[in-house]
């Protein structure tokens, strides 16, 4: 994977970062020619436009990039993609933290998915590691970010249960941990038993990743990741417009994946564990039904009320067993709810945590990190809607109203050991091509919570 990171070149292009209220004494501070030139293109120094400035015998002298006052990580996102092929060069001074999220944010402006295309028609400039930047964070972040994009953006077809489970295998060997991967109907014997009920209807066996790496003495950290690798909805299906993106569906195992990729290559000094239920949500005449009542592996029975809330639970059953051994800290990733989505819209995860220490951190690291999300409420007495006639619980709330909310007290349930519990529930798509992130499968949260960890538990 080429990042488009050069070491420093004495012909590098330079790029001149300018502020709107910088930008008049820079101006002066430039040649008379070029000078007139800026001057006739109008260019103002908006964040995210640039230009290119001609020198001596109309060769490119430089680029003047448009930037804030505070500039976030995707300040010059957008400039790989934009500027003709070349090496390029920040020219200003900068600690080591902006240094480093220049350099991650050109990397993740960099990235595309090229899979089923015969040759890909995209150059990229390259620029300069600017001066300080930590070369293996960006470095690892990138390949986490670009492996989390391509897992999503991977048709279903090429991206079922199997193939999600060798990639958490490829993730697991090339950083040394353990993967046990449960197959078909050892989900029974083994018990998770709704990861089984949501998936045996699909020609391709469901399965039950579960990754164990890091010393046993240090602090234990689970990542909980909804790997539906294709949700039609099962018999209660989605009509077309719903169904359209479920490929995305498996976000959340994604999520898991590519987080725990950084955190082991990082070397954090943690005990972590992923769980990720990989199913396909498919119809047939094994399909289970609405009006099912399931018994989960806690014990648990649950009503079917809807075989489209279908992620709740396949995590249900993976949040019980992850809940046994009582880690310190367990996060959840799941593409869990449209309700989520009406409330908060594609590109704000809706956060779901009872420890406001956690919830804080979080906001904070991802204001730093431009990886932001919203707190939604775990509101207690919203359970009532899942109450079952039959059952335990039922899976779908009723009435509709408050669906994120119910399907985080759904998870709830299977969680009663764990410190600290989170749950998130995100969109996993750009709707909208921006600067360094193009439409298409997305990391959220990633960087948020490798903050949070990194600043909790140190680098090894
Ligand atoms: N995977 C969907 C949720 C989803 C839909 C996420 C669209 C992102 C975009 C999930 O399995 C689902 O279908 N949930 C239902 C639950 C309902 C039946 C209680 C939903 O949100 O409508
Ligand atoms: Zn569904
Ligand atoms: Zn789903």
């Amino acid at each position: 994977m080429n990042l488009h990171l050069a070491d420093p070149t004495s012909d590098a292009i330079p790029l001149w970062p300018v502020t709107k209220t910088g930008f008049d004494t820079w101006v002066k501070g430039r040649e008379a020619v070029q000078a007139r030139w800026i001057g006739a293109s109008g260019f103002k120094a908006k964040p995210g436009k640039y230009l290119l400035v001609p020198g001596e015998g109309g060769r490119l002298a430089g680029v003047v990039v448009g930037i804030d006052e505070k500039p976030d990580l995707w300040a010059y996102a957008g400039l790989p993609r934009a500027l003709p092929a070349g090496i390029y060069q920040i020219q200003s001074k900068s600690d080591a933290v902006a240094a480093t999220r220049s350099a991650l944010g050109w990397a993740l402006g960099t990235y595309g998915f090229d899979r089923y295309r015969e040759k890909s028609e995209r150059s990229f400039a390259d620029l300069v590691w600017p001066d300080g930047a930590d070369r293996g964070h960006v470095e690892r972040a990138a390949r986490a970010i670009a492996l989390v994009r391509d897992l999503i953006n991977t048709p279903a077809s090429d991206m079922g249960p199997a193939e999600l489970a060798e990639a958490a295998q490829r993730v697991a060997s090339a950083n040394g941990a353990d993967c046990r991967v449960t197959v078909g109907d050892d989900l029974l014997t083994q018990s998770y038993p709704m990861v089984h009920a949501v998936g045996r209807a699909s020609s391709r066996k469901p399965r039950m990743i579960d990754m164990i790496w890091g010393n046993p003495a240090h602090p234990k950290v689970t990542l909980v990741g909804k790997g539906v690798c294709f949700d039609s909805g099962g018999l209660d299906i989605k009509p077309a417009s719903g169904m359209a993106l479920m490929k995305k569906d498996m976000g959340g195992g994604a999520m898991a994946l590519g987080l725990a990729s950084l955190i082991m290559a990082s070397k954090l000094p943690l005990r972590l564990r992923v769980m990720v239920p990989a199913v396909e949500n498919a119809v047939g005449s094994n399909a289970f039904r609405p009006g099912d009542v399931l018994r989960s592996r806690k014990g648990i029975t649950v009503e079917i009320g809807n075989t489209d809330a279908e992620g709740r639970l396949v995590l249900g059953d993976a949040l019980a067993d992850a809940d046994a051994e009582a880690p310190e800290l367990m996060i959840d990733f799941a593409t869990l709810t449209g309700a989520a989505r009406t409330a908060v819209g594609p590109d704000l995860p809706a956060l779901f945590t009872d420890d406001d220490q956690l919830a804080a951190d979080l906001a904070r690291h991802g204001a730093i990190e431009s990886d932001p999300h919203w707190r939604l409420p775990l509101y207690k007495p919203y359970r009532a809607m899942l109450d079952s006639k039959v059952a335990d619980i039922n899976n779908a709330g009723e009435g509709g109203m408050a669906g994120a909310i119910t399907a985080a007290l759904f998870l709830k349930e299977f969680v009663a050991k764990t410190k600290s519990w989170a749950h998130v529930d995100l969109y996993a798509w750009n709707q909208k091509a921006r600067p360094g992130r193009p439409a298409g499968g997305e990391a959220m949260m990633l960087r948020a919570v490798y903050a949070l960890l990194a600043e909790r538990y140190g680098r090894g």
